[in-house]
């Protein structure tokens, strides 16, 4: 009995003190993706703190609530970085970081989870290719609504050689991303920063 009671002690014990660690690495590596979206230089705030959590919303592809990070530099809003999804990749959702500059232009877009094949899809993850960089200061009128689409559809960002489908799934979420920060700003940068606020859809 004293046994079993110091046994699952030491269990409990280790258990607690390991998903603290798994979670204190997992905030490190979030913390370095989204620095390499926003440079640290570029805000004054901790962006793990002021993280909004947004309502599930089709223009960010969710269905279900997703974290946004608001960047302040002199407490004046500078970036938010969004965590939409692309529904439609090749072989399923695409999951994005898309951090956008408080005047609409992009800072940065990452893939962060897909299921694209390799060799194929996976040329949007930086690690990759150059290609998911060609987002960096394009808006929503850079290139204009038309041009958001890949060079086969008439659009301006390149595809790549017989697979189409992931890179015109990731511009059209890219795309929508922005229409949903022009539509919410004001609401998204007004919202109090304690990490446990949700953002209503109106
Ligand atoms: C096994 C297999 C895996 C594929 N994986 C992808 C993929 O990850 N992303 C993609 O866009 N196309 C992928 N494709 C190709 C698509 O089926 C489609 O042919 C292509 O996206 C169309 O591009 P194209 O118009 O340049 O030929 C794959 C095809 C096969 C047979």
């Amino acid at each position: 009995m004293i046994f079993a009671i110091i046994g699952s002690g030491i269990v409990g014990l280790t258990y607690e003190n390991t998903y603290e660690r798994i979670k204190l690495n997992e905030q490190r590596v979030l913390l370095r993706k989204l620095n390499t979206i926003l440079s640290p230089s570029e805000y004054d705030n901790d962006l793990l703190v002021d993280k909004i959590v947004l309502e599930q919303d089709s223009m960010l592809g969710t269905s279900e609530p997703s974290n946004a990070y608001l960047a302040y530099k002199n407490n004046k809003p500078v970036a938010i970085v969004l965590s939409p999804v692309a529904p439609n990749g090749y072989s399923g959702p695409i999951n994005m970081l898309v951090g956008i500059y408080y005047d609409g232009t992009i800072a940065g877009v990452r893939v962060v989870k897909h299921r694209e094949t390799p060799g194929l899809g996976d040329i949007v993850e930086s690690q990759r290719s150059d290609w998911i960089l060609g987002f960096d200061d394009k808006s929503l009128e850079n290139p204009g609504s038309k041009k958001w689409k890949v060079k086969r559809d008439g659009g301006e960002f390149d595809q790549f050689t017989g697979a189409t489908i992931t890179p015109r799934a990731v511009v059209k979420a890219v795309h929508s991303a922005l229409l949903y920060f022009q539509e919410h700003r004001k609401k998204l940068f007004k919202q109090t920063t304690d990490g446990s606020g949700t953002v209503k859809n109106s």
